[in-house]
């Protein structure tokens, strides 16, 4: 009894220090996010459903370029469990140099299905749901310290999203999947060798969607622009499988295990954005 008010204690001050619960299903789920945090049913939500029809040919968009993604294996990043998804940490001297800004890298998590059902993806491409999606979240260092400052700004955050379906076996995905057995609960922290990140985005940088967006889970902050690269990067059905069962959503103390899957957020409209891509064939000519 008293472990039990001691737990609930302990997870309402973890509330208290990080805001509303919010999960993907049940009455916190999506449709009830914007409830405690307003932002989710505001403007420029993400993600979208790329449709031929909102797509502009932009010549001028240059291939990604990325800085300091071969990380030595002698540097240690955490890999965590927070509930919500998988997410390892990145140093921020990884940046993309090839935005107006520069953005430094924060953290890299995924969206995924579930084992009966394989597809993820949060964006869609003509309604087609990839079976995952990697997140690369960086933020303006040129303008903010870190990327707690830089969250809620609208020039803050740069991510770049990586569709995963399957195919063949991913060697560098499974760098840091092999560990996943020592983050099953949620708030579960292990320490894992670093490797070159560069190796878990897709061959071609020069193809990509780009549009302004939010945050896909709550606070929903309006701070994000936008690349998702046109090609998916592969992972095997049994790797895909790994990531959808190792994981639970809820604490190790719970007596209920709550899976970790199926977490991604429906597509938003698209009002009157339009999405760029760097790439010709495809797209409605511009007229
Ligand atoms: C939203 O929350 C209310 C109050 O908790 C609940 O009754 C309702 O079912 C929730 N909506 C959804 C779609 O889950
Ligand atoms: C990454 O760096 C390591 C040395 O730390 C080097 O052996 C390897 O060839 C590099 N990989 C790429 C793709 O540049
Ligand atoms: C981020 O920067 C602000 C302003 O310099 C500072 O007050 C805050 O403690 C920093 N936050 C983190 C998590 O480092
Ligand atoms: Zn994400």
């Amino acid at each position: 009894m008293t472990l039990t008010l001691l737990f609930i204690i302990l997870i309402a001050c973890h509330l208290e220090s990080t805001g509303a619960k919010w999960t993907y299903n049940g009455p916190d789920g999506e449709h009830n996010w914007s409830n405690n945090y307003p932002f989710c049913g505001g403007a420029f939500q993400s993600p979208i459903d790329f449709q031929t029809q909102l797509l502009r040919y932009d010549p001028n968009l240059p291939p990604i370029q990325v800085q300091n993604y071969n990380l030595s294996t002698k540097e240690q990043l955490t890999l965590s469990n927070n509930g919500h998804s998988v997410q390892l940490y990145l140093p921020s001297h990884m940046y993309i140099s090839s935005l107006p800004h520069r953005y430094s890298a924060a953290q890299l998590h995924f969206h995924w299905g579930s084992s009966n059902l394989l597809t993820g993806s949060e964006h869609t491409v003509n309604g087609k749901r990839f079976a995952g999606e990697m997140h690369v979240v960086h933020f303006n260092s040129d303008k903010y310290p870190n990327i707690s400052m830089a969250v809620d700004k609208h020039d803050g955050l740069a991510v770049l999203g990586v569709f995963i379906e399957i195919g063949e076996f991913n060697p560098a995905f499974d760098k840091f999947f092999k560990y996943m057995n020592g983050i099953k609960y949620r708030d579960q922290k292990i320490q894992v060798p670093a490797f070159n990140i560069h190796a878990l985005l897709p061959a071609r940088l020069d193809e990509y969607y780009r549009y302004d967006g939010s945050l896909t889970t709550p606070p929903c902050y309006p701070s994000v622009l936008w690349t998702v690269f046109r090609r998916p990067v592969t992972i095997s059905r049994k790797q895909f499988l790994a990531l959808a069962t190792a994981l639970y959503a809820s604490y190790a103390q719970e007596s209920t295990t709550v899976p970790l899957h199926g977490n991604y957020r429906k597509p938003q409209i698209a009002d009157n954005r339009v999405v760029l891509v760097s790439f010709k064939d495809g797209k409605k000519p511009k007229c």
